[in-house]
C-alpha cells in the first residue's frame, strides 16, 4: 500500500514560496524546480534498500553500504517534468531515463498521449514518475498505467505541487504507488488549475507564454 508524503523540510517551502510568485523570472524558476527535485528527491529516496560492503581506505577496510538491489529509472512526463530530471540526475547518475509525453485536452482536461520511450530494462527498475503539477491526477494516473504495462512493480510519484482531488484520484486508481509532494493545495479552478498553484509550469519552465 502506498502512502502520501508531504514534505515539509524548511528549504523545499522556503523555495517554493518563490516559486509560486508570479513575478519570479524564468531563469529562476528553472533553477529552483532543479533545487526542489533534489530535495525532494534526497527525501524520496531515503528507504531504498543498502547493502554492506567493504572498502579498503588508506588506512584499514571498511565496512561501508551502498545502494543494494534493483536500479532507478527517472520517468518524467513531457514537458514539465523534465525540468526535474537533470537534478535528480546529479544524484543518481546510475538512473537510466524515460520519457512520456502527454498534454490535457484544454477542453476535457483529459490526458492526450503523444510519445512514450522507456528503458529496455525499466521493469527491473524502481520507477521515479516526476512533474511539478499533479492537478485532476488523469496524466499522473496514465503515466503510472503505462509504466505498469512494462512490468514495473515498484513506481513512486514524485510532484511539486497537488490539488486535494489529484491525490485523492491517484490513490484511487493507483494505491500501490508512494507519492510525493511539497504541497497539497487547497483545489482545483473551473479551469481544473492548481489553486493557488504556481499557474502553469511548463510555461514558466520554458518561458512559452
Ligand atoms: C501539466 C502538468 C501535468 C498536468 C497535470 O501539463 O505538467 O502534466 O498538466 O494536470 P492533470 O493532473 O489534470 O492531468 P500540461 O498538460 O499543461 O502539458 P505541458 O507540460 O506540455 O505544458
Ligand atoms: N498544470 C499546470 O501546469 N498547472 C496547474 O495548475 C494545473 C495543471
Amino acid at each position: 500500500m502506498g502512502s502520501l508524503h508531504v514534505l515539509d523540510h524548511p528549504l523545499i517551502q522556503h523555495k517554493l514560496s518563490i516559486l509560486r510568485n508570479k513575478n519570479t523570472s524564468v531563469k529562476e524558476f528553472r533553477e529552483l524546480v532543479g533545487e526542489i527535485s533534489a530535495l525532494m528527491c534526497y527525501e524520496a529516496t531515503r528507504n531504498l534498500p543498502m547493502q554492506e560492503i567493504e572498502v579498503e581506505t588508506p588506512v584499514a577496510i571498511a565496512k561501508a553500504k551502498v545502494l543494494a538491489g534493483k536500479k532507478l529509472a527517472i520517468v518524467p512526463i513531457l514537458r514539465a517534468g523534465v525540468g526535474m530530471v537533470d537534478a535528480m540526475v546529479d544524484l543518481i547518475p546510475s538512473a537510466k531515463i524515460g520519457h512520456i509525453g502527454l498534454f490535457r485536452d484544454p477542453e476535457t482536461h483529459e490526458p492526450v498521449k503523444y510519445y512514450c520511450k522507456m528503458p529496455n530494462d525499466v521493469a527491473e527498475r524502481n520507477v521515479f514518475i516526476v512533474d511539478p503539477m499533479l492537478a485532476t491526477g488523469g496524466s499522473a494516473i496514465a503515466a503510472i498505467s503505462f509504466v505498469k504495462e512494462y512490468g514495473v512493480k515498484n513506481i513512486t510519484l514524485m510532484d511539486i505541487i497537488a490539488a486535494p482531488e489529484g491525490v485523492e484520484a491517484v490513490r484511487k486508481a493507483h494505491p500501490d504507488v508512494d507519492i510525493f509532494v511539497a504541497s497539497v493545495d487547497e483545489k482545483l479552478n473551473e479551469h481544473a488549475y492548481i489553486v493557488p498553484g504556481l499557474g502553469d509550469a511548463g510555461d514558466r519552465i520554458f518561458g512559452t507564454k
